[in-house]
């Protein structure tokens, strides 16, 4: 990321520089949440104080449960403030989660390929091992996302508990990163019902919950389905379950930093992220700027009706772009990216070959998510974020292509 922000594109301070289509960036509404903030948010006295303390104000709490309840989740029972720890981002979250449910060297199942940074949230601080689920080295593959693919977990819990590291939690990312597509309501209750047999939390991160959208590909997108609106309690003990939700994704600030942790029905696990939540305190002025947008119901109206048509346009101009160059792709429905195949491209069917290709891109000005960041099992797939501006992704696109010759 560093590489690329320190030589940042721009079309007319440096034509040259790195165009990064490589992190998952909704820039399509940020002219939207940057003008509600400018006219909304005024620097009272309590943001200078500790407000609340140090897992969200009350009042951001109360809208962020709100919230939940009047979009996308439909959650089976209304969520309360108290259901609600807001820090500084998912990422904390899932810090002070690894930190406080697993021992140094247990375990958290992640399905491959996985959102890089679930990697660096569970083992830089708290020790946790990610255990990586396999889906194709079976005599048939399955699609991750399947049905048939929840035995597949459970075939990687119980190598892993079998060569010392024992498993204390699933992690989903839905809808999926770097797919774009969302999980199946009977392949979730398959994975409580996993969940329950070996006593694992099912921790389902949400942060692209209102990002669906309808394309050509998907003219009527799947809608998604929050574990919050699941029947949980015919499938397992509703304490071992957990979503995540923040500020970064739908509300394209990844800068602002907040993120919610939601759980209905564990309290010892709220005071316990709250006993470590002091490194990971939410910025008061962070939390009043979202307070102030999840309060504007009419701006958050026309805000998610918008979010949602940007996306669509710029997923079929980016599916455009794509296809004239005979780039294949998996169609998508949720968030700003989409799951590439340059795998044609390579020198050889290996890592390193995807590396090189890497390497020839950054050399070239763009940069991508490669496949072995996301613990991809096929080489040659990158993750493109479409969701920039038009003229900036056309040139990442065409520094792409070039570099493929
Ligand atoms: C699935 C997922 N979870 C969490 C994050 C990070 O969220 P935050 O910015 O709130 O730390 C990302 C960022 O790309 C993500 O894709």
């Amino acid at each position: 990321m560093a590489r690329g922000s320190s030589n940042a594109y721009d079309a007319h301070t440096n034509p040259l520089g790195m165009v990064s289509l490589g992190v998952a960036e909704n820039r399509l509404m940020h002219d939207e949440i940057a003008a509600h903030i400018n006219s909304h948010l005024s620097i009272t006295k309590r943001c200078l104080t500790y407000g609340d303390g140090s897992v969200g104000s009350d009042q951001l709490r109360q809208s962020i449960a709100n919230f939940i309840n009047r979009t996308a989740f439909h959650p089976r029972k209304p969520v309360e403030m108290d259901h609600v720890t807001v820090l500084s981002g998912v990422s904390s979250i899932i810090d002070c989660l690894a930190f406080s449910l697993c021992e140094a060297g247990e375990g958290v199942l992640l399905g491959r390929p996985t959102y890089v940074g679930f990697i660096s949230d569970l083992v830089n601080r708290a020790g946790v091992k990610p255990v990586l689920v396999d889906f194709e080295r079976r005599s048939k593959s399955v699609h991750p996302m399947s049905l048939e693919a929840v035995e597949c977990y459970e075939i990687a819990l119980v190598e892993s508990a079998q060569n010392g590291t024992p498993v204390r939690a699933l992690l989903l990312c839905h809808p999926h990163n770097p797919f774009g597509l969302c999980y199946e309501t009977e392949v979730l209750e398959a994975y409580l019902d996993l969940c329950a047999k070996y006593s694992l939390h099912f921790i389902s991160d949400e942060v692209y919950a209102n990002s669906i959208f309808a394309s050509t590909d998907f003219p009527s997108p799947p809608s998604f389905t929050s574990v919050l609106s699941l029947d949980i309690k015919k499938h397992i003990n509703p304490s071992m379950v957990h979503c995540l939700y923040g500020m970064s994704k739908d509300f394209c600030s990844n800068g602002i930093r907040l993120g919610a942790f939601v759980s209905q029905d564990n309290p010892n696990l709220h005071a316990a992220i709250r006993a470590i939540s002091k490194f990971a305190w939410p910025s008061s002025l962070a939390d009043a700027a979202w307070c102030g947008i999840l309060t504007d119901e009419a701006f958050l109206q026309t805000y998610l009706e918008t979010l949602s048509e940007r996306l669509s346009a710029a997923y079929e101009h980016c599916i455009a772009l794509l296809k004239r160059h005979s780039i294949p792709y998996v169609p998508a429905h949720a968030g700003p990216f989409i799951w590439i195949d340059l795998s044609k491209h390579l020198s050889s069917h290996s890592v390193e070959a995807e590396r090189e290709l890497a390497w020839k891109m950054i050399k070239n000005k763009v940069w991508l998510a490669t496949g072995e960041a996301y613990r991809s099992e096929r080489p040659g797939c990158f993750r493109i974020t479409f969701a920039v501006d038009k003229a900036e992704l056309e040139l990442g696109i065409q520094r792409v292509v070039e570099s493929l010759s």
